[in-house]
């Protein structure tokens, strides 16, 4: 009998127990309730937008922007990629959106510029922002980002109105170079001999050209001189030499022009101001006076530039306005990656420089 009431106990004892446990169960199912309830709530919205919900609450959202520079080795193209990087990651990024940027060197060489623009699409890039190698490689450039729809900035190096025309998702921000060009021949209309120091009824010149493949050294060495020519100055071309942007080829050409031709040379164009830098070097080596015997002339406003051209060591300069032109290059990249409708170019203005 004592046994039995062992038993009988040990088997209350286990269902209580199981009891216990049972209405554990229940809790937890209770716990589940709300979650089951919350997402009734959110039943009505598309379940599409789980995923952004996600991203929102774990920070900003990430863009990704891929830039390729023709070369890093150059002037001004240094303080375009240093503003471009630095406006999207600290004026553009908030909250919301962190600009993820690269910034990688294209070393002159299309192929291997190519191949960056190819790793962008293949990594997904939101937008990319190219300053070509050369400009003739945009088509081939615009087939591929239309094929991945990733759109694609044009900057610096002009795509032609056919290339341009290709795709909506595609646009070109510079500056004019007609503009900068037409402002270095009216420096030179300015001054009190309109550059005729010898006065023998003509400016003679000497032309140093970026790269004859670029709109940029095409219009600057054209539109320098009509200037003068529509203002019925006679000119005369001493040497007109192709010096790639280059501080150290500008010092060349000038050197070697200047022996060639000594006293006769009255005003030097420089599509750039690197190349006025060396061409500066060359004239005083020669022991010419910038201001007296020769007048000399670039483009860009480098600070280095300005700071000679208040001293009159250099006649005049014209900015190219980096930080307008990087600052626009993004903001059209953003307008492209949210799908709005672009514009084919957008241009900044150039600004003239003189001691006055
Ligand atoms: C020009 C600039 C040059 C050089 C060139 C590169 O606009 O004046 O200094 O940077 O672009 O394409």
């Amino acid at each position: 009998m004592k046994k039995f009431l062992a038993l009988l106990l040990s088997l209350a004892l286990v269902a209580t127990l199981l009891v216990a446990c049972g209405g554990g169960d229940k809790n937890s199912g209770k716990t589940e309730t709300p979650k089951t309830e919350t997402n009734t709530e959110t039943k009505e919205e598309p379940k599409t937008e789980e995923p952004a919900k996600t991203e929102e609450t774990a920070g900003p959202k990430t863009v990704k922007v891929g830039i390729t520079i023709y070369k890093f080795d150059d002037n001004f193209m240094t303080l375009y990629r240093e503003e471009l990087e630095r406006y999207f990651k600290e004026d553009l990024s908030n909250d919301q959106v962190k600009y993820e940027v690269t910034v990688v060197d294209g070393k002159n060489d299309q192929a291997e510029q190519t191949n960056q623009i190819q790793t962008f699409i293949a990594d997904k890039y939101d937008v990319i922002i190219a300053n070509l190698v050369q400009s003739s490689a945009a088509s081939s450039v615009i087939n591929m980002c239309k094929e991945a729809n990733i759109p694609c900035i044009f900057i610096n190096r002009e795509p032609t109105a056919e290339d341009l025309d290709l795709w909506d998702r595609i646009a070109y921000v510079g500056a004019d170079a007609r503009q900068s060009g037409t402002m270095q021949g009216e420096i030179v209309l300015d001054l009190d001999n309109k550059g005729d120091i010898n006065g023998d009824g003509k400016v003679s010149y000497v032309m140093v050209i970026g790269d004859p493949e670029n709109v940029d050294a095409q219009y600057r060495t054209e539109f320098s001189i009509k200037a003068l020519t529509d203002a019925g100055v006679q000119v005369e071309e001493l040497v007109a030499q192709r010096g790639d942007w280059d501080q150290a080829k500008g010092q060349e050409i000038v050197a070697a022009a200047l022996t060639q031709y000594g006293e006769q040379i009255e005003v030097v164009f420089c599509n750039n101001d690197a190349m006025a830098l060396g061409a500066l070097q060359a004239i005083e080596a020669a022991g010419r006076t910038v201001g007296e015997d020769i007048y000399l002339l670039g483009v860009d406003a480098l600070e280095e530039v300005v700071e000679y051209v208040n001293q009159g060591k250099i006649t005049g300069t014209v900015l190219n306005d980096h930080i307008g032109q990087a600052q626009t290059a993004a903001e059209v990249a953003i307008k492209a990656i949210n799908g709005e409708a672009l514009e084919k170019n957008y241009t900044v203005d150039y600004v003239k420089v003189t001691k006055q």
